[in-house]
């Protein structure tokens, strides 16, 4: 008689022969497939459901019989009565194996499964959570043996886990014997195991069937954004953000790392204001998702060096000169108490992401996981443009990666009717080549401005300046409509043919729109804004240059925009500026929240976490600072949209207007060799 039987699991397609009356749930874990189990195969959790396949498998050579698996127990008629069952579906840890026989495995029960969600950005999520739930039962105390709770809680979670040489913070023991006596010696564990020991990061009394959370959040400069996840399925039920509390000790980087350096005192100052920010920011999220903040357990971060540095208490001092040298590049695996995100699980853990280099960041990091171009062929140009470009170069053969200088004014700063993304700032901006008259959308609003009942719509807002897509739409549309120059010139009224050209001292300036009549503002493109662009945009296009000198390439086959800024630039303007290099328009795209999502996919997977700590150790660095090329790079970038480099696929879309307004040479500008 046959002593074992041949399963096969689907869809894994594992297979193997196990001994006759083995549970469906000890095989899959003989045979290395993903099956759940929080309960540990006491038949409570119905986390194992599996669905036998019956009949004949011509595929496998196998036909299974009817009573291939034992039949349905006390343990499973008692959970479909209780909690119902789905048809076919039987419990993994209590059906028996007594014939050959197909499994399969529904993606609900799969350990590190693969989720597709449509939120801001659709992707398949691939499931491996670092901290997972285990319902154990404990032996109680007992005068004879005098192993304290947490030893037997240990030996418990390791005979029927085998989660060997748990640790624990002081802040979770705190908890544990109050927590084991409400359960009656029955708990649910959240255990962390996303490396070095297990920890246990919570306890909660009897089995606990809600899901665990997590937060993944980008700490940037100006703004901290943060989602709260799900860990079971990766769905996130909350994104929210706020202003960085630090933007009160400067807009920019550079400037908060002058203020490090000039008030004693001033890094610990401002590693208080973003740690309030980020436990706030947390209250907030779990507030939103309605879901209690005690069972967040994770918290992954992703952020820029001098962020990193300032959040974690670390002075920045050395970020600011060269040779910008980071206090530490690896990936970190801290207490979520240790960077002051309170009200978490009594052990929450924060992951941060490891930092690519000096310059570039955790958030770049993120960007690398997201968007992951060592997996092409093609040769991508990841682009994240903020204060401090992040650029990324690169395809399945090598991935370059650098920063560069491109200052605040994509971002509004630096521009005389510049700011922030906010309602009332103008974001798209069209001039008609022949009459030269402009429209333009505000935020908040739908209509152009052309269109009957944009000032009824905006009447609230106003229209109260230019923000930064704003104003790379208004320089472009300029230059193709022939109000500017290839050297960035704005020309006089006679030059263009429009009294919109204003004389302002030796220069001119655009006028977009005056509200001066109703007490509004006049907005107008000014000489000293074209040459802010000119050169934040040299700055960026000598980067990315850079990088394709080092890959021995001239050009590159796609453009990927990342950043909340890169989702609002349009790709046609930013190419007329030169601000990236010339591609065909259709394979430039936008990422969205490019980091955002690598923060995410890090909460939800702890191969991805391994996967972007080897990465970031591939990447060759690149330093613009000492490179000679690129202040030649970023001289020839001056010129819009270049002085040498041919920009064939903008030329086919685009008929740039052959104009020249210089009499005197044009003022090319200086690299800005600041950070920030
Ligand atoms: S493992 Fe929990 S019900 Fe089967």
């Amino acid at each position: 008689m046959t002593q074992d039987a041949l399963v096969i699991f689907t869809p894994s397609g594992k297979r193997g022969r196990v001994a006759l009356g083995t549970p469906v749930l000890t095989a899959a874990r003989q045979l290395g497939v993903d099956l759940d189990s929080v309960c540990g195969g006491r038949g409570i959790c119905s986390k194992c459901q599996v669905a036998p396949q019956f009949g004949d498998f011509a595929k496998h050579g196998l036909s299974v019989a009817p009573d291939a698996l034992s039949p349905v127990n006390a343990v499973e008629e008692r959970y479909d009565r209780i909690r119902g069952l789905a048809a076919g579906r039987r419990l993994g840890c209590q059906a028996c194996i007594m014939g050959d026989v197909v499994i399969d495995v529904p993606a609900e029960s799969q350990l590190h499964r693969q989720v597709i969600r449509k939120s801001a950005t659709e992707r398949v999520m691939e499931m491996d959570p670092a901290t997972r739930a285990f319902y154990v039962e404990v032996a109680q105390p007992d005068m004879h043996a005098p192993e304290g709770d947490f030893q037997r809680l240990a030996a418990a979670l390791e005979f029927q886990f085998q989660i060997k040489g748990l640790a624990v913070d002081l802040e979770v023991m705190r908890h544990l014997q109050p927590t084991l006596r409400k359960g009656d010696w029955a708990v649910t564990a959240a255990v962390y195991q996303g490396g070095g020991a297990p920890r246990l990061v919570g306890l909660w009394p009897g089995l606990r069937e809600a899901p665990l959370y997590g937060l993944a959040i980008d700490l940037g400069s100006t703004t901290i954004a943060g989602h709260l996840v799900e860990l079971t399925d990766g769905r996130v039920l909350a994104s929210s953000g706020l202003m960085n509390p630090q933007i009160r000790f400067g807009e920019d980087l550079m400037s908060r790392v002058s203020y490090v350096m000039m008030n004693p005192g001033g890094a610990a100052e401002m590693t208080r204001a973003v740690q309030q920010g980020l436990a706030q920011l947390a209250t907030a999220l779990a507030d939103e998702a309605g879901v209690p903040l005690a069972d967040v357990v994770e918290a992954v971060l992703v952020c820029n060096p001098v962020m990193h540095h300032l959040m974690l208490g670390i002075d920045p001092v050395e970020l600011g000169q060269a040779p910008f040298a980071l206090a530490s590049s690896d990936s970190l695996d801290l207490r979520a108490s240790d960077l002051g995100i309170a009200g978490l699980a009594p052990g929450a853990r924060a992951y941060v992401l490891p930092l690519i280099a000096g310059h570039v960041g955790a958030d770049a990091a993120a960007v690398a996981l997201s968007e992951a171009p060592e997996m092409r062929p093609d040769l991508t140009l990841i682009v994240d443009v903020g204060t401090n470009a992040e650029i990324i170069l690169g395809n399945s053969n090598r991935v370059l990666a650098c920063s560069s200088p491109t200052g605040p004014a994509f971002e509004g700063a630096q521009i005389s009717a510049g700011q922030r993304a906010a309602p009332g700032a103008i974001e798209r901006v069209e001039i008609d080549p022949a009459t030269k008259e402009p429209r333009f959308k505000v935020i908040g609003c739908d209509l152009w401005s052309t269109e009957p009942g944009f000032a009824a719509a905006t009447a609230a807002t106003g229209i109260t300046g230019i923000c930064g897509s704003g104003i790379i739409e208004a320089v472009a549309e300029m230059r193709m409509a022939g109000i500017v120059d290839a050297s960035g010139l704005i020309g006089s009224a006679e030059q263009v043919g429009s009294s919109r050209s204003e004389p302002q001292g030796r220069t001119h300036a655009y006028l977009l729109h005056d509200a001066t009549a109703t007490g509004g503002p006049r907005i107008a493109v000014t000489q000293g804004d074209i040459r802010a662009i000119q050169l934040a945009k040299s700055a960026l296009y000598a980067g990315a240059r850079l990088l394709m000198d080092e890959m021995g390439v001239d050009a590159v086959d796609r453009v990927v925009l990342a950043g909340a800024f890169g989702a609002h630039i349009s790709p046609k303007h930013a190419m007329v500026l030169g601000m990236i290099p010339d591609c065909p328009l259709e394979h430039v795209t936008s990422a969205g929240n490019a980091a955002g999502t690598g923060a995410r996919m890090a909460l939800c997977s702890v191969s991805a976490r391994r996967a972007i700590e080897a990465q970031v150790r591939r990447i060759a660095k690149i330093e613009t600072a000492i490179e000679p090329r690129f202040q030649e790079h970023f001289v020839a970038a001056n010129a819009l949209p270049h002085a040498t480099a041919p920009f064939p696929h903008l030329a086919s879309v685009v008929t740039l207007p052959d104009v020249a307004f210089n009499t005197g040479g044009g003022d090319g500008g200086r690299p800005r060799r600041r950070r920030g």
